[in-house]
């Protein structure tokens, strides 16, 4: 089954009405970079379909969905020339901007008095289970199950749309892709409920240009 949400109706869906700043900042994100800001809704849309497949509480899923929503907020301070590459390959200072995006979004998140799991989410989703992430490096358990979750489904959002460097893969492929990341890269127990997930209720599919 697919699952169809309108983009112009994302802040409605995901109950935004009260909370401004948040809207204003994925907005913000939109002007910066159309793509960036419908990934963000679309891994927060797969980050909370994974934390209720975990039976988490409603607040931790909330946290999730929000930290999925604004894991890539600092890529705002990330220059359009490092952003907009179309190669696979960084020069050192396109990779200082890169490797700086989730620090500088959980700054700003933190200011705005974000709570710790929204925070973590952002700061830690690019850290691997095996140590290879960054910025820190963490290992394994050190890194927040928040963050864990956003991860995956920002691996396989980013593996199933198209991107300057090469194009999507299919709904299999993706899966084929996590599998191979499982226990490496990315936490196999939340690689397989993810699965099991996206196999019963399908993949989400947001207008990029709403
Ligand atoms: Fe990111």
């Amino acid at each position: 089954m697919a699952v169809a949400v309108n983009a112009r109706k994302f802040s409605t869906h995901f109950n935004f009405s009260n909370t401004p700043s948040f809207f204003i900042m994925s907005e913000a994100l939109g002007i910066k970079d159309k793509y960036t800001q419908i990934h963000g809704q679309r891994v927060a849309f797969y980050a909370k379909r994974l934390a209720k497949h975990l039976s988490l509480k409603g607040d931790h899923i909330r946290q999730i969905t929000m930290g999925g929503m604004f894991h890539d907020i600092g890529k705002i301070a990330v220059s359009d020339q490092t952003l907009h590459n179309q190669s696979k390959v960084l020069s050192e200072e396109m990779l200082w901007e890169v490797r700086h995006h989730p620090s500088i979004g959980a700054f700003w998140l933190r200011r705005m008095n974000c709570v710790d799991d929204i925070c973590n989410a952002v700061l830690y989703h690019h850290e691997r289970l095996d140590g290879s992430g960054y910025p820190f490096g963490l290992k394994g358990s050190a890194i927040p199950l928040s963050a864990q979750i956003v991860s995956v489904a920002d691996c396989f959002d980013a593996i199933t749309t198209d991107r300057p460097y090469r194009p999507r893969k299919s709904q299999k492929r993706a899966f084929e892709a996590l599998e191979e990341m499982a226990d490496k890269t990315l936490a196999a127990d939340l690689v397989t409920a993810f699965i099991r997930e996206i196999e019963k209720n399908g993949m989400a599919h947001f207008a990029e240009q709403p």
